[in-house]
């Protein structure tokens, strides 16, 4: 049996020690496994694939990123190429892929990403190789899983920063604006402004009105509270509005978005006079050691889809769905997008806990 490995998309704690729990599964099965570089780009003659053993995977379980590099520009069937005149075209390379599989005689892929990378594995599998999906994510936006792993270091991550900026933010009597990542949900916004103690959380599940932010603001100032921590997710939109959209992406790259905790300060000071600052948290969320948690979930998620792979769950995925994990199909991951549930207790309690969501 010959199995390999690729990480894609974004990179999140927690995927080495996925990539070292797989590699020791199927090696103790008498398995080879192979390691695509670069998401699949390995497996389309613009990197490499390299052998994974137990020595390739000794002491990475505790550290960031991915030994395999990954990338979010390598969907096979819409591969950017550039054109004599500087253009970009997309073309379609799933059939060379799939002849490099077979000449390497890979039995069976185990791929780790997001929905992006979970979309490409269920085309893969559809094309017919043998694919177990592993979901990836800091938002934590891919559904049949409670939790993926990256999300709880991410959180961890905001949670140290919100601590940090309110002792600056108390000092200057100054509203602060925390930008954290969330491309299509707000769970590392909610979780970590709840848990942080935010003032005001602003998620794209629930549009805000920029009044009723200033209006908490001003609350807090008469009660003698003179400063406020804002946390917005990337993709916070006022109502009626939409999330801000970064210049700048490369061929094949979704659009980025960001840019909400400039222009929500500016807008703040403007309405409320007081002195604002914004800070971008950035990709220091998806850098760094895993957290325990994050550590044991994907090293579980990696045995996991090792077993998946000895039982012919193709096409499926592995998800917590605690206390276990399961598989489930990819498709059916796909198919409803997870998002931040209005009416879910974390938004209730943080409402009884007196944090705005601007609505
Ligand atoms: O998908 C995870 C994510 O962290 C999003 O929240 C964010 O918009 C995106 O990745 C940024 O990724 P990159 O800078 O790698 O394009």
């Amino acid at each position: 049996m010959r199995i390999a490995i690729s990480t894609g998309g974004g990179d999140a704690p927690g995927l080495n020690a996925v990539i070292r729990a797989a590699v020791l599964s199927a090696v103790s099965r008498g398995w080879d496994v192979l390691g695509v570089r670069r998401g699949y780009a390995g497996l389309l003659g613009e990197d490499e694939v390299i052998p994974l053993t137990r020595d390739s995977v000794r002491g990475i379980g505790y550290l960031g990123g991915t030994i395999l590099r990954t990338t979010n520009r390598g969907n096979p069937f819409h591969y950017p190429r550039r054109r004599p005149d500087g253009s970009i075209e997309d073309i379609d390379r799933s059939d060379e892929l799939i002849a490099r599989v077979r000449e390497l005689g890979i039995d069976a892929i185990i791929a780790i990403g997001g929905d992006g990378s979970l979309a490409i594995a269920q085309q893969l599998h559809e094309r017919g190789l043998k694919m177990v999906g592993v979901p990836k994510t800091i938002d934590n936006d891919v559904s049949g899983t409670i939790t993926t792993f990256g999300f709880d270091t991410a959180v961890s991550t905001a949670i140290e920063a919100i601590d940090k900026l309110t002792t600056t933010a108390e000092s200057h009597d100054r509203v602060i604006v925390m930008e954290v990542m969330g491309r299509h949900a707000g769970f590392i916004a909610l979780h970590s402004g709840l848990a942080g103690t935010a003032d005001v959380i602003l998620i794209p599940e629930i549009p805000y009105d920029l009044e009723k932010v200033c209006e908490k603001i001003r609350e807090r100032d008469r009660a003698g509270r003179r400063f406020s921590i804002v946390v917005a997710a990337e993709a916070a939109f006022p109502r009626g509005g939409e999330a801000s959209i970064m210049g700048g992406s490369l061929p094949g790259e979704a659009p980025r978005v960001g840019g909400i905790a400039d222009r929500l300060a500016q807008e703040i000071q403007a309405c409320t006079g007081k002195e604002c600052r914004s800070l971008v948290l950035g990709h220091l969320q998806r850098g760094g050691m895993p957290t325990g948690y994050d550590r044991l979930l994907a090293t579980r998620f990696g045995g996991a889809a090792v077993r998946a792979v000895a039982e012919g769950r193709f096409g499926e995925m592995v998800a917590l769905q605690s206390p276990h994990i399961v598989t489930i199909p990819i498709a059916e991951a796909l198919g409803e997008p997870k998002r931040v549930d209005p009416s879910h207790d974390i938004v209730v309690t943080a409402r009884a806990t007196g944090i705005s969501f601007g609505d």
